[in-house]
C-alpha cells in the first residue's frame, strides 16, 4: 500500500473494526473524557455527551465510513470526486488534513507524558501524598528538553509505524491491546469503588446537576469530545472506509466501534472520580490535564502492586495513544499521497516534521517557556488553545459540512447504496437519513453559533 492508486484492503472485517477502535480508543477517552467531565461540572455533561455520541456523532461516523469506500480516497479526494465539478467542497477535506496535524500536534505532547509514567510508576518516582504527587507532575511538565524529547519520541514512534504500511502496522498492534486495557480499567474501577468516600465522586458522575445544563459551552465541549472520542470530522473513518472491502457492513462495524469507545470513557470515569474524591481537598474543575496524572498514582499506591499495576496501564495507555496518533497522521499523509504524488516516505517525513514544529509550542507550554504557558490577552497555555481550537470547533465544523454533504449534496439515496451494497442490511436506514439531513446540522450549527455568540 504505497500509492493512492493501489489502496490495500483490510485482511478482514474484524481487522477493520480493530483498526477503527484503535483510532478512536485513546487519550480521548482516558484522559480527556474525565478532565472534561471535571471542568464541564460532572454528571450533567456525561448526558449531554452520551446524547451527542448517539443523535450526532454515530450518524456521522456511518456517513464518513461510506463516504470513503464509495470513493476509495483520501478525504480531500472523495469531496471533490463525489461534489458537483467546480464546487469548493474539497476544502472539508483540506480543513480536515489541517485538523488532523492540529490535534496531533499536542497528542503527542500528553502522549509522551503517559510513556514518561510507565517509568515513574514502576521506579515509584511518583508517589507519596496527593501533595508530592501534583509536584511531581508540575516539575516534570515544566521540564522543556524532557517534554521535547518525549513528543519526538511519539511522533517518531508514529512516523516508522506508518511507513510499514496500513495493515502491518495498525490491524496487529490492536488486537492485543483493546482486551488487556478493558480488563485493567475494570480492576481499577473495582479497586476505586472500594475506596473511602468514593460514594461522592460517584455521586457526582451519576447524578446530574440539571442547572448546567444551560450552559452552553457544556454542549459545545461535550459535543467536541463526542468527536474528539470517536475520531469524527477530519476524515480519519473517511480514511480507514477507503480500505474497506465492499462486502462489509457498515452500519454494524459503526455499532461496535460506538460501544466499545464509549464504553472504555465510561469506564474512566468510573475510575478517576471515585478515587479522585477520596483524597481530601479533591476538585476536579482545577486539575485540567492533570487530573488522571495526579489521580491515578494515589489510586496505584493503595493497590499492592501498585508500581507494577501502574506501569502495566501507563503502557496500555501509550500504545493505544500510538495507535490514534496513526490514525491522525494518515489522514494529512494520504492525502499528500493522493493529491501531490508524493512518495508514501516524503509524505510521512515532511507531514511529520510540520507537526513536529507546531507541538513545539504545545511541549513547552506546561511552565517551560512563559509566553506559551500563560498567552497574552487570551490567557491559558498554547496546548489549552489547540485542544480547543481544533477540538470545540475544528471538529464539530468538518461533521456539520460532512453531514451537510452527505444529506443533500452527495445524497442519501448514493449514500444508502453504498450502506446496502452486497446486500448488507441496515434496518435504521430512515432513522439515520433524519438524523443526518435534519439533526445534525441543525443541532450541530445551533450549538456552534451559540458559543460564538456568548463567546465573542
Ligand atoms: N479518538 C482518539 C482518542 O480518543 C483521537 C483521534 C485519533 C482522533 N484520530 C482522530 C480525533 C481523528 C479526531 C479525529 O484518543
Amino acid at each position: 500500500m504505497d500509492t493512492g492508486h493501489s489502496r490495500g484492503t483490510w485482511g478482514s472485517r474484524s481487522g477493520f473494526i480493530l483498526a477503527a477502535t484503535g483510532s478512536a480508543v485513546g487519550l480521548g477517552n482516558i484522559w480527556g473524557f474525565p478532565t472534561q467531565v471535571g471542568q464541564g461540572g460532572g454528571a450533567a455533561f456525561v448526558l449531554v455527551y452520551l446524547i451527542c455520541v448517539l443523535l450526532i456523532c454515530a450518524p456521522i461516523m456511518v456517513a464518513e465510513i461510506a463516504l470513503g469506500r464509495h470513493s476509495r480516497l483520501s478525504p480531500a479526494g472523495a469531496f471533490r470526486n463525489l461534489a458537483p465539478a467546480d464546487s469548493s467542497w474539497w476544502i472539508v477535506g483540506a480543513l480536515g488534513v489541517a485538523t488532523g496535524a492540529g490535534i496531533l500536534s499536542f497528542y503527542s505532547v500528553i502522549a509522551g507524558w503517559t510513556i514518561a509514567y510507565i517509568w515513574f510508576t514502576a521506579t515509584s518516582a511518583v508517589s507519596g501524598n496527593a501533595e508530592s504527587i501534583n509536584h511531581f507532575f508540575e516539575a516534570f511538565t515544566s521540564n522543556g528538553v524532557v517534554n521535547l524529547a518525549l513528543t519526538s519520541l511519539v511522533l517518531g514512534a508514529t512516523a516508522t509505524i506508518l511507513l510499514g504500511g496500513v495493515r502491518a502496522g495498525i490491524e496487529r498492534a490492536t488486537k492485543m491491546l483493546m482486551p488487556a486495557l478493558i480488563v485493567l480499567l475494570l480492576i481499577l474501577a473495582v479497586r476505586a469503588a472500594t475506596l473511602p468516600g468514593a460514594e461522592v465522586g460517584l455521586d457526582y458522575y451519576m447524578r446530574p446537576d440539571l442547572a448546567r445544563l444551560l450552559d452552553v459551552s457544556v454542549f459545545n465541549a461535550a459535543l467536541g469530545q463526542a468527536f474528539f472520542s470517536l475520531s469524527l470530522g477530519m476524515g480519519a473513518m473517511i480514511t480507514y472506509g477507503s480500505y474497506l472491502g465492499r462486502r462489509e457492513a457498515i452500519g454494524a462495524s459503526t455499532v461496535w466501534i460506538v460501544i466499545l469507545d464509549t464504553l472504555i470513557a465510561l469506564l474512566a470515569g468510573f475510575i478517576i472520580f471515585p478515587a479522585g474524591f477520596s483524597i481530601s481537598g479533591f476538585d476536579p474543575t482545577s486539575s485540567g490535564p492533570g487530573l488522571i496524572f495526579t489521580v491515578l498514582p494515589r489510586l496505584f499506591s493503595t493497590i499492592p502492586g501498585g508500581n507494577l499495576f501502574g506501569a502495566a496501564f501507563f503502557l496500555l495507555l501509550s500504545m493505544a495513544a500510538l495507535t490514534s496518533t496513526i490514525s491522525l497522521l494518515e489522514v494529512p499523509v494520504s492525502h499528500c499521497v493522493d493529491t501531490r504524488g508524493w512518495s508514501r516516505w516524503k509524505a510521512v517525513v515532511i507531514v511529520t516534521g510540520c507537526v513536529f514544529l507546531l507541538a513545539i509550542p504545545s511541549s513547552l507550554g506546561n511552565g517551560a517557556v512563559g509566553l506559551f504557558s500563560d498567552l497574552p490577552i487570551i490567557g491559558g497555555n498554547f496546548l489549552d488553545l489547540m485542544a480547543t481550537i481544533w477540538n470545540n470547533f475544528s471538529l464539530p465544523i468538518g461533521g456539520l459540512l460532512t453531514s451537510i454533504f452527505v444529506g443533500r449534496v452527495w445524497h442519501v439515496n448514493r449514500a444508502l447504496d453504498e450502506l446496502c451494497a452486497e446486500g448488507a442490511s441496515f434496518p435504521v436506514a430512515s432513522l439515520w437519513i433524519f438524523l443526518v439531513k435534519w439533526v445534525c446540522p441543525v443541532a450541530i450549527g445551533s450549538i456552534i453559533i451559540a458559543t460564538a455568540l456568548v463567546t465573542f
